[in-house]
């Protein structure tokens, strides 16, 4: 099978200025991410806030360039060996954020808004123009009169088609999802996710489709990575990853999740809060909310190892 996007060997820090001593601090919000997504595919990316998704999301779409590593879409690194990008319009991929509200301009008509993507002059549009447009509305299920609206007259999930369409307008092969419904009513969320489903059957994207749980995740998924502190700690099938998680973290995730069963046995429950990435723990990163921390933990970090021919967890546990 041919891989749309390769991630390979990923680390990005942040330079942080503390305000206290005046001294520069790494923080190392991804730290050594390999990833690949069939053509096709949907890989879906879960963890807490902060574990580094987005950092990751935006060194796909080429807003940010790695500190080392790179990534690969079609075989074509995303940034040159100078962090520039060197991918664009159909060749690159194309994000769709969470909050609607804050990535549509408010002042242009959703005509403008979908045809700004094909650089077009603003009012001017050429017939091919004004017919792929019309193609975008009928794609996302928005009506033909949504053309001169504006976004305020829409709702959340109409904003959120207008997104889509708007990421969609140069045929992009690859598309990332950056919690693309966190922000809509519950009642809103799964038309929104079918849609993507549907876009991704007819259109044959690709996609990177980050949540904070695991229930559009496991929905949305073909493969499921779950991370933590920057790290990739489980990784594997969705299906298999939900019905039998090998990592206390994906555990936890699972049992606190309402929707999905835990079969493992009992509850995991995480305790204390996720440590700041400026001084993460020494050894295993999750060891200090891990209800089955032993020694050894501190002491050496656990590689993502594989645990059966299609799975793999960072854990010393066997
Ligand atoms: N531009 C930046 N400068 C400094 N630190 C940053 C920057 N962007 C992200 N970070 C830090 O990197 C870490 C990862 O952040 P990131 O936004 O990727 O997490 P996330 O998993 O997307 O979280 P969320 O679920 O809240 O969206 C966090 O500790 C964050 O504070
Ligand atoms: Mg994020």
């Amino acid at each position: 099978m041919t891989e749309l996007l390769q991630i390979q060997d990923v680390r990005k820090t942040f330079g942080i200025r503390s305000s206290f001593l005046g001294r520069k601090k790494d923080l190392v919000a991804v730290e050594g991410i390999s990833l690949r997504i069939p053509k096709g595919r949907t890989l879906g990316l879960v963890g807490e806030s902060g574990s580094g998704k987005s950092t990751l999301a935006n060194m796909v779409t080429g807003m940010l360039a790695p500190t080392s590593g790179q990534v690969l879409i079609d075989g074509q690194p995303v940034h040159d060996q100078k962090g520039k990008v060197a991918l664009r319009g159909e060749s690159g991929a194309q994000i769709v954020f969470q909050d609607p509200y804050s990535s549509l301009n408010p002042r242009m008509p959703v005509a403008q808004l979908l045809a700004e993507p094909l650089k077009v002059a603003p009012k001017v549009l050429m017939p091919e123009r004004e017919q792929r447009v019309n193609e975008l509305l009928d794609q996302v299920g928005l009506p033909r009169s949504a053309r001169q609206k504006y976004p305020h007259e829409f709702s959340g999930g109409q904003r959120q088609r207008i997104v889509i369409a708007r990421a969609l307008a140069r045929r992009p092969r690859l598309l990332v999802c950056d919690e693309p419904v966190s922000a809509l009513d519950v009642s809103v969320q799964s038309q929104i996710l079918n849609l993507l489903k549907d876009l991704q059957d007819e259109l044959g994207l690709t996609y990177l489709f980050i949540g904070h749980g695991l229930e559009s995740v496991g929905f949305m998924s073909d493969e499921i990575a779950v991370m933590y502190l920057g790290r990739i700690v489980e990784q594997g099938p969705a299906h298999q990853v939900l019905a039998d998680p090998v990592h206390p973290y994906t555990q936890a995730l699972i049992s606190s999740s309402e929707a999905i069963p835990f079969h493992a046995g009992g509850t995991v429950e995480l305790t204390g809060e996720i440590p700041s990435p400026l001084n993460p723990p020494s050894g295993c990163v999750f060891r200090t909310r891990c209800p089955l921390v032993t020694d050894i933990c501190a002491e050496a970090v656990p590689a993502l190892t594989p645990r059966s021919e299609s799975r793999m967890a960072a854990c010393h546990r066997r």
